[in-house]
């Protein structure tokens, strides 16, 4: 149909830009938090799924499946448990909420509590979906910068006090504490602390993201800022996305009544996905526990390849730590590489990577950095793909000067990956 009416002089200011149409995923496609596609428990969930709906399927005739707004109860039931036993929360199934995943729960709270012209604080290097729905909103974002064990307390601390001496009370401080989105660190408990202190003092309530705490390679964690809090000031929001699969869109959120009662009034889309919380509830409460160990187990064989495949091909140009779980390297190049640029190029020749730029407050400290995904590409596609990039990067930048050097592959049969 050719399209003669115009929609244009109808659109009400402040849209975002339209979105491109959908030309596929690179053939290496390091980009998104997806996840790795071996890993998707199906038998599993093909048996959940048949036993929810042959006990249960009826229910479906029913908005929300009578179970309210806040999702279907055995899933929250489960939750409820879960977050006790990994998180140190105590929360019932009243203080959790199912969203249709956790990037539905960046809005409720944002539009919870955020005004044009708001601040926010949130870690120098975050969240993509979290920066630009704040722009989007007109709220400016504080970036307090990261070292390996998180958010600087020190710099927060002047961060706070700087915006009382000026007036203005931050909405919240925005933080991924649990393995770190992009840079995969893990906030210590002291810290967290020290963070519930610093909040408590100026009265800003911290918004939790713990969408990636499942995947942390030995299993071990602090507890939940949320389990923390002395004051209910804290709202923690989870996925299914990174334990399960992203697809299924479900993510939850817990916070006191008092947030709860707003966000849910805000959740005007009368249920998530009904089949998806059942099926997760139903695989979930007795195989998740299972399940977990089996996925991060794979996720650090395809970590290890990913800095194998740097250190060969990048060498000592490619500066990376470890992260402490999750899907995501984060990785610096030399100064002179615009990863913005590279993105581009490397895009050209099929390998998709996140420019540092779109992931910080900070366009400088950035510049040359990127985020690189190794859930979803195979062991080759993460070889083949590394090894792409390195070229473009060569012929577009100079670096790396030589392609599998000596020194990296003299680490690398050491056994020893570089880190930087
Ligand atoms: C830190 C963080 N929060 C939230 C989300 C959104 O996840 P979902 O909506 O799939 O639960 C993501 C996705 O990558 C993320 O990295």
């Amino acid at each position: 149909m050719s399209a003669t009416f115009e929609f244009a002089p109808l659109l009400p200011a402040g849209l975002p830009p339209p979105a491109a149409k959908w030309t596929g995923l690179a053939k290496y496609s390091f980009v998104g938090g997806n996840n790795d596609p071996e890993q998707v428990p199906l038998d599993g969930l093909i048996d959940a799924v048949n036993a929810v709906l042959r006990r249960e399927g009826r229910n479906l005739a029913t908005y929300g499946l009578a179970h309210g707004p806040q999702g279907y109860l055995p899933l929250r039931q489960f939750l409820s448990a879960k977050l006790r036993r990994d998180a140190g929360i105590k929360a019932t199934t009243d203080d959790i909420t199912i969203v249709s995943g956790s990037l539905q729960a960046l809005d409720l709270v944002n539009h919870t509590l955020l005004a044009p012209g708001d601040t926010v604080i949130v870690e120098q290097e975050t969240y993509q979906g979290s920066l630009t729905r704040l722009s989007r909103l007109g709220v400016k974002a504080v970036g307090i910068p990261l070292d390996g064990d998180g958010m600087r307390m020190d710099v927060l601390a002047s961060a706070l006090a700087d915006s009382k001496a000026r007036g203005i009370r931050p909405k919240y401080i925005y933080t991924i504490p649990t393995v770190q989105n992009p840079t995969g660190s893990i906030l210590p408990e002291a810290r967290r602390a020290e963070m519930l202190r610093l909040a408590q003092h100026y009265g800003v309530p911290i918004f939790e993201d713990d969408c990636y705490a499942d995947l942390i390679w030995d299993g071990v964690r602090p507890p939940a800022i949320y389990a923390m809090a002395q004051n209910g000031s804290v709202i923690h929001i989870g996925s299914f996305s990174k334990s399960i699969a992203p697809a299924l869109r479900v993510g939850f959120i817990v916070a006191p009544w008092e947030m709860m009662s707003r966000l849910i009034a805000l959740k005007t889309d009368a249920g998530s996905g009904a089949l998806e919380q059942m099926l997760l509830a139903e695989y979930c409460t007795p195989h998740f526990a299972t399940h977990v160990p089996n996925l991060t187990r794979g996720l650090r064989v395809k970590l290890d390849t990913l800095m194998e495949a740097l250190n060969a091909q990048f060498g000592t140009a490619a500066e990376f730590e470890a992260p402490k779980g999750g899907i995501f390297l984060w990785l610096k190049l030399p100064d002179n590489v615009d990863t913005l640029k590279l993105y581009q190029s490397a895009l050209a020749a099929g390998v998709a990577i996140n420019p540092g730029p779109e992931w910080s407050t900070n366009a400088a400290h950035s510049k040359s950095r990127l985020r690189l995904c190794f859930a979803n590409p195979s062991a080759e596609l993460i070889r083949e793909g590394v090894a792409v990039l390195a070229d473009v990067c060569r012929r577009e930048f100079g670096v790396p000067v030589r392609i599998a050097n000596v020194a990296a592959g003299a680490e690398l049969s050491s056994g020893q990956p570089h880190l930087s």
